[in-house]
Formats: structure tokens, sequence, C-alpha cells
């Protein structure tokens, strides 16, 4: 199996233009958060506009709002966003990611079936996961499941994963349509052309409430900076892990917040600049 390594990442990073605009690294919306979980809004709120993005709105309840603004000013909200989800226009955006501290209800299950109508780039992880079928896209539609999600998204026994992570995931990709960033020790992205990479970088941890959150929101922001999709999930990944790797040559594994890979991103991403 292909690796993404340090190499990869030096040669598809993009460099950040000098005549660039907010403009031209376009708007990201991610739907997220709720009454219960408003912390995984503000995780990949700030993840993503840590990662590349022009600008960022945001869609979700509106008791979730003083909480998102409060630790990161910079975005914007969507008015009203659960009630004018079916009149809502998506042309000013230039992706789409739903599901951080979302249950799997029908408010969620609506953004995601109006998300997956329109021709842009779509992310779902987390409540956003469900059994589905995909409908074909030319846009990428991108999944992000732990392998509990996986397992339910996809049907396949707990054996069957475990036995070859990388089979069962390259068909469930090619045969969905979609591509799937299975998580874990060891992340594969399985592209839906049958390509697939392991993961270099991460250690345990990352095995904490909220680190996924930061991943979605990472993955959204990349997808505005790079020029290649693939290449903007793939980075995402890696620089997501090798923030948990530079967390640990100073502080103990057991004691890494998920914000905190939001606060050591910049200048781990700098390295391979
Ligand atoms: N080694 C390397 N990476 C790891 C390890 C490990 N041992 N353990 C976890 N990770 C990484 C995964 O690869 C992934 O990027 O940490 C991240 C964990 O993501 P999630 O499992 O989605 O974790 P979390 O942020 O807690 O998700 C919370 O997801 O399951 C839903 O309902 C849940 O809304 C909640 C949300
Ligand atoms: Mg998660």
């Amino acid at each position: 199996m292909k690796k993404w390594n340090a190499k990869n990442v030096m040669n598809t990073l993009p460099e950040r233009k000098t005549d660039a605009h907010k403009g031209t690294y376009g708007t990201a919306l991610i739907a997220a958060g709720s009454r219960f979980m408003p912390g995984a809004a503000v995780l990949s709120a700030i993840a993503c506009m840590r990662s590349g993005v022009g600008k960022l709105e945001v869609g979700t309840e509106e008791s979730v709002i003083p909480y998102i603004i409060q630790h990161l000013p910079e975005t914007t909200f969507v008015p009203g966003f659960y009630e004018r989800l079916e009149s809502l226009s998506f042309d000013q955006y230039r992706v789409l990611a739903a599901g951080p501290g979302r249950e799997a209800d029908d408010e969620t299950e609506q953004t995601v079936k109006t998300f997956l109508s329109t021709n842009l780039p779509v992310i779902l992880d987390a409540g956003a996961l469900s059994k589905r079928t995909y409908s074909k896209r030319k846009a990428p539609t991108i999944l992000t499941p732990h392998p509990g999600e996986f397992l339910r998204i996809s049907g396949c026994s707990k054996e069957e994963l475990e036995e070859n992570r990388q089979v069962t995931v390259t068909e469930f990709a090619k045969e969905s349509g979609v591509t799937v960033v299975l998580k874990g020790k060891k992340t594969l992205t399985a592209f839906p052309d049958g390509e697939i990479y392991e993961n270099t970088t991460g250690n345990s941890a990352l095995s904490k409430g909220g680190t996924g959150d930061t991943l979605t929101g990472m993955i959204t922001g990349m997808i505005c900076c790079h020029e290649d999709w693939k290449h903007a999930i793939l980075n995402a990944v890696y620089l997501h892990g090798a923030s948990a790797d530079e967390w640990i040559k100073k502080k103990s594994a057991h004691a890494m917040l998920a914000r905190e890979i939001n606060d050591l991103l910049p200048e781990v991403w700098k390295n391979f600049e």
C-alpha cells in the first residue's frame, strides 16, 4: 500500500499567493454543533480557519453561536440555518461539511441531503454518517468515519474489517463512489478510483474526544487552498497527526487536548513549506 509521507506533503502543499485576497481561497460552510455538543463546532471551525480557507460560515443552532464567537470571532453564521435549509443557496461556497457535534437526527439528514444535491465537495463526519446510498456526483463526497462509524455505514462485520482494513475500505469507496478516510492508528484514505494511502503520522495522544472534529475542519479548510482535493485530504490527515507527534516530543500523550492540535498546526505546517 502506498504511504503518504513528509516528501509527498512538501511536494504538494500550496504556497499562499502573494496577491491573494480572502476571495482567492473561497468560503467554506460547516454545519456543526448542537445544544449538548457545541464544542465540536468550535473545534472544527477553528481548525478550518487555520487550514487555508478565505472565509468560514457556520450553520448551527442559535444557542451554539455564542460559544463559537467567543473562541473564533473571525467566523460568520447562516441566519436560521435549519429553519431555512430548503431555501438556502450554496453558490457562494467552495466546500460544504456536516456532522461534528450533531446527532444523526432529521435535521442532520436533511442537511446531508441538501448538501449532496449541490455540485460542491461535501465532507460528512460523526452524526452526518449514516447508512445510505450515494448518487453519482461530479464533486467529491468525503466520509471520515472511525472504525465504529465505518461498520455502521457499510454494514460489514467487525471481523471482516479487522481482517483486512485495506481491501474492505477500498471496495466500499469504489462501490459507493465516495472517498473514505478510515480513522485510527495509521489512517487509511481510499478514493473512489481504487487508489488508497496509509498515513504515516499520529499517535495515541489523538485518542481523545474532539480530535476527529478538528480533522474535519482541517480537511474542509485544506480543500479551499489546494488545487487537488486529494492532496488536500492527505495533507490534512498528515498534518493532524504530525501536530500530535510534535506534542509528544515534550509533553505526555495522556495530556493533549484536541484544541491543542489547532495551536500546534501553524508551526508544524511551516516545517513542510
Ligand atoms: N493513533 C493515532 N491516531 C489516533 C489514535 C491512535 N492510537 N486514536 C485516535 N486517533 C485519531 C484518529 O485517526 C482520528 O483522526 O484521532 C482522531 C479521532 O477521531 P474520532 O474517533 O472521530 O474522535 P472524536 O473527535 O472523539 O469524535 C467525536 O465522533 O464518534 C463521533 O459521536 C462521536 O460526535 C462524536 C465525535
Ligand atoms: Mg468523530
